[in-house]
């Protein structure tokens, strides 16, 4: 099941348009100005606001990139995904569905009145609460073992081992209390399943990893090629769980953004308030941008325009 079905080949744009069209977006918004970086972790303040990078992995692996898509930095939200993958490939889908939640909750990524409002309905695995709550689903023999496992997800993904950024990781352990909050929250509603303190650090440590837009694009590349990275050819979840992950993602990928960002693109998207974000067009390509101001909603502002154009010209919208 690898590469594009006869139907995907037909509407697949060639090499060079994807190129041109990387291009033209690069430059019509690379001096775009609007948002600002996340304020609330000292290490993402102080990120050089102008980095702009841009990526893009095809379902049959050719991975294009454009300026700083080198550069690593705070994966943050994004790495969501990739343990609800984890949790996915080892728990089943409907037990994600029944544990964690699978809802819009229509709230801010850190809210703790979408737990207090419905604490079995309104907890997505892609907002804060349902996340830890996810890490805290994951079965391990010890916190550890657990990590082992979450990292060699992030590797198979992106296929190559990731690195927190130690400094990220201190930043967020300092200033992560809310989310302490929400946690211990979950946890009397009977919706917590592991050591509390323990899943709220691999959370944090988890969205410490530093990634480059070329990483995220080849680890969401593995999300459009149905489970398979298409750069290593390796399986690393099943193919029926792609649907799941990407309906969390139309659903939730951009918080209390993400309906707006659906009505424009179409096109199941995930942020993280390190300023990336990606876009899955499945059985075609993933788009991976990342440029650090963002908006009220924690969005990048660059990477959502130039996704959106990028989209639009490829015509990858799937509504
Ligand atoms: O838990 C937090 O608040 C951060 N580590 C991650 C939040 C995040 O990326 C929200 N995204 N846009």
């Amino acid at each position: 099941c690898w590469g594009y079905s006869d139907a995907q080949k037909k509407t697949m744009p060639s090499e060079k348009r994807i190129r041109e069209v990387m291009q033209q977006a690069y430059h019509q918004f690379k001096s775009s100005s609007g948002g600002a970086n996340a304020s609330y972790i000292p290490y993402l303040a102080n990120v050089d606001p102008e980095l702009y990078g841009i990526a893009i992995c095809t379902a049959d692996g050719k991975v294009l990139e454009l300026g700083d898509s080198k550069y690593e930095f705070g994966i943050e939200s994004i790495s969501k995904v990739f343990v609800l993958a984890l949790a996915l490939q080892q728990r089943g889908a409907r037990a994600v569905e029944d544990s964690i939640g699978v809802n819009a909750t229509g709230m801010p990524f850190n809210s703790v009145m979408a737990v207090e409002l419905d604490p079995q309905r309104a907890v997505n695995p892609l907002v804060n609460a349902g996340a830890m709550a996810t890490n805290s689903f994951i079965r391990a023999p010890s916190s550890a073992a657990k990590w082992m496992m979450i990292d060699d997800m992030m590797a198979r993904f992106a296929s190559r081992r990731l690195s927190v950024i130690q400094q990220l990781y201190a930043s967020e352990t300092a200033t992560n209390l809310h989310n302490r909050a929400i946690a211990w929250l979950l946890y009397s509603y009977g919706r917590f399943y592991d050591d509390v303190s323990e899943a709220v650090d691999l959370y944090t440590r988890a969205c410490s990893y530093g990634s480059s837009t070329r990483d995220l694009a080849i680890m969401a590349g593995t999300l459009a090629n149905s489970g398979i990275n298409p750069v290593t050819r390796e399986k690393v979840i099943d193919a029926a769980l792609c649907p799941r992950i990407l309906a969390t993602m139309l659903t939730e990928g951009l918080y209390d953004n993400t309906g707006s960002w659906i009505y424009h693109a179409g096109v199941p998207a995930k942020s993280g308030v390190g300023g990336g974000m990606i876009a899955v067009a499945p059985g075609k390509m993933a788009i991976a941008v990342f440029a650090p101001p963002l908006d009220k909603s924690g969005n990048s502002v660059k990477a959502q325009k130039t996704l959106q154009y990028i989209i639009d010209e490829l015509k990858l919208n799937l509504l």
